[in-house]
C-alpha cells in the first residue's frame, strides 16, 4: 500500500523525536519514499544524520538552504506526517505561521496532513492547544493521538506520542482515500506527433500535451497505473506514471498496441498525424542543391481504430478537435466505435492548443452528449475519469 508513495516526515522538538526515527524506518520498510524535515528544536533531541541514514536522502533542517526547500518538498510529497508534533508546531500549522522549514512546508502544501501530537498533559489540555487542534481538524487534518502513559520528566498522563504503527496506519488510511481508480491500468497518449520530411524537418501540429498530462497525473493520483505515451517531455515526475517517449504516429501505434491487451483503458488525447511524408529524405534537403521539394504523403496508422478493432479491447476514449461542428463529433463517436468521445471546439476562447482550460462535450457510445462549461484541464481530467470509472464498474 505504501510502495512508491512519497511521504514527508516532519519532526518537531520533543523527547518523543527519537520515536520518529523508528517511524521513518517503518515507512521505508513498507516501501515508501521518505524525506525528513526537522525543526531547529528537534535537533536538541535527535540528529539529522539519523534520518538521512534511514531514508537515504539528506534530512532538511534549514529553510535557507537550497533554492526553496519548503516548496520543493511540498510539491514532492503526497502526504505530510508530523511526529512528534509539539504544541508550538501545532500552533504554527493551525495559524499559518511559516517561521521554520517544517511549518513553511506545511503552509506551501495542498496535500493531506497527519499530525501526531506529543507534549505534557498541561500543554495538551491548555485552551490554546485545544483551539489549534480544533482548527486543524476543521481544516481536514488527521490527528492521531495523543495517547496516555509515561511522559518526560517522570510525569504521566495524556500527551504521549502514539506508537509508530498507529501513525503508519493513519498515513495509509489518508493515502488510500480518493484512490477510486486503484487496480486500473491505463494508457494515455499526449502531444502531437512529428512526421519527418528529412532529418531536420517534420510535419507536426500545435498540441501541447497538457490535456493528456492532466489526465495521466489525475489518474495516477487516484490510484491507476498509467503509461503515458507522449511526444512531449513530461516534467511532473508524478509517482504512478510511466513515460514512453515517441515521435511519430507509427511509434505511437506500436507503443499503444503493444500494451493495449494488458490495459483496462486507452485514452487517445494525442493529436496524431493522419498523413506522413512518403520516404523521408535521409539527408537534409538543401535549397541550393535540391531546389523546392514536392512532398508526397501517405496515411499513417490509425492508433485508435487499431485498439477498437481488438477482440478483447479496453475501454477506449477518443478526442476530437472540431471547429464548431458538434454533429460531426456525434457522427465521429459512432463511426469510431469508442466508448467516449471528448470533443472540443479549438476555435473557442480558452479551448485551443496550449491552453490551461478546456470546454468540451462528451459523447458516449449511444450518442448522448453532455456539454461541460469552460474549466481548468485538471478538472476536465477528473470529470472524465469519473465517467471512465463508471464505465469500468
Ligand atoms: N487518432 C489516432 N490515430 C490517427 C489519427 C487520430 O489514434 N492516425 C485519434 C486521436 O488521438 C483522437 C481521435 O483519433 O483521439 C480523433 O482524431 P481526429 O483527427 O479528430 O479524427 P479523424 O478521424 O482524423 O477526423 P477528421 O476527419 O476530422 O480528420
Amino acid at each position: 500500500m505504501l510502495r512508491g508513495r512519497r511521504v514527508v516526515l516532519g519532526v518537531s522538538g520533543g523527547v518523543a523525536a527519537y520515536k520518529a526515527a523508528y517511524l521513518a524506518r517503518r515507512l521505508v520498510e513498507a516501501g515508501a519514499e521518505v524525506r525528513a524535515i526537522m525543526t531547529p528544536s528537534s535537533r536538541h533531541f535527535i540528529g539529522p544524520h539519523t534520518f538521512t541514514a534511514i531514508t537515504g536522502t539528506p534530512a532538511i533542517t534549514d529553510l535557507f538552504s537550497g533554492v526553496s526547500p519548503h516548496t520543493e518538498l511540498a510539491r514532492w510529497g503526497e502526504v505530510i506526517v508530523i511526529a512528534p508534533a509539539t504544541a508550538a508546531t501545532i500552533g504554527r500549522c493551525a495559524n499559518g505561521i511559516s517561521s521554520n522549514v517544517l511549518a513553511a512546508t506545511v503552509l506551501a502544501s495542498d496535500r493531506p496532513l497527519v499530525v501526531a501530537p506529543a507534549m505534557h498533559t498541561e500543554m495538551w489540555e491548555h485552551p490554546a492547544t485545544q483551539r489549534n487542534i480544533e482548527t486543524l481538524a476543521a481544516d481536514g487534518v488527521t490527528i492521531v493521538g495523543p495517547g496516555s502513559g509515561d511522559l518526560a520528566g517522570g510525569d504521566s498522563g495524556i500527551g504521549r506520542l502514539v506508537e509508530p504503527e498507529e501513525i503508519v496506519a493513519a498515513v495509509e488510511h489518508v493515502l488510500a482515500a480518493g484512490r477510486d481508480l486503484a487496480g486500473l491500468s491505463m494508457i494515455v497518449t499526449a502531444g502531437g506527433t512529428r512526421e519527418p520530411i528529412d532529418p531536420v524537418r517534420y510535419v507536426g501540429n500545435h498540441s501541447s500535451g497538457k490535456m493528456g498530462f492532466a489526465i495521466a497525473g489525475a489518474a495516477a493520483r487516484r490510484g491507476a497505473a498509467v503509461t503515458l505515451v507522449s511526444t512531449v517531455p513530461y516534467l511532473a515526475d508524478e509517482p504512478g506514471v510511466d513515460v514512453v517517449e515517441v515521435d511519430t504516429a507509427g511509434e505511437m501505434a506500436r507503443a499503444v498496441w503493444g500494451r493495449a491487451a494488458e490495459s483496462d483503458v486507452v485514452v487517445m488525447a494525442a493529436a496524431v498525424a493522419d498523413f506522413r511524408p512518403v520516404n523521408p529524405a535521409d539527408h537534409k534537403i538543401k535549397r541550393s542543391r535540391d531546389g523546392i521539394p514536392t512532398v508526397e504523403f501517405e496515411a499513417t496508422e490509425d492508433v485508435l481504430a487499431g485498439v477498437v478493432a481488438m477482440e478483447e479491447r479496453p475501454i477506449v476514449v477518443g478526442f476530437a478537435a472540431e471547429a464548431g461542428d458538434l454533429e460531426d463529433a456525434e457522427r465521429k463517436a459512432k463511426d469510431k466505435g469508442v466508448d467516449l468521445l471528448v470533443a472540443n471546439d479549438i476555435a473557442r476562447p480558452g479551448s485551443g492548443f496550449g491552453s490551461d482550460t478546456n470546454e468540451v462535450t462528451v459523447i458516449d457510445a449511444d450518442g448522448s452528449s453532455e456539454s461541460w462549461e469552460l474549466m481548468p484541464k485538471d478538472e476536465v481530467a477528473d470529470k472524465l475519469l469519473d465517467r471512465i470509472r463508471d464505465l469500468n464498474a
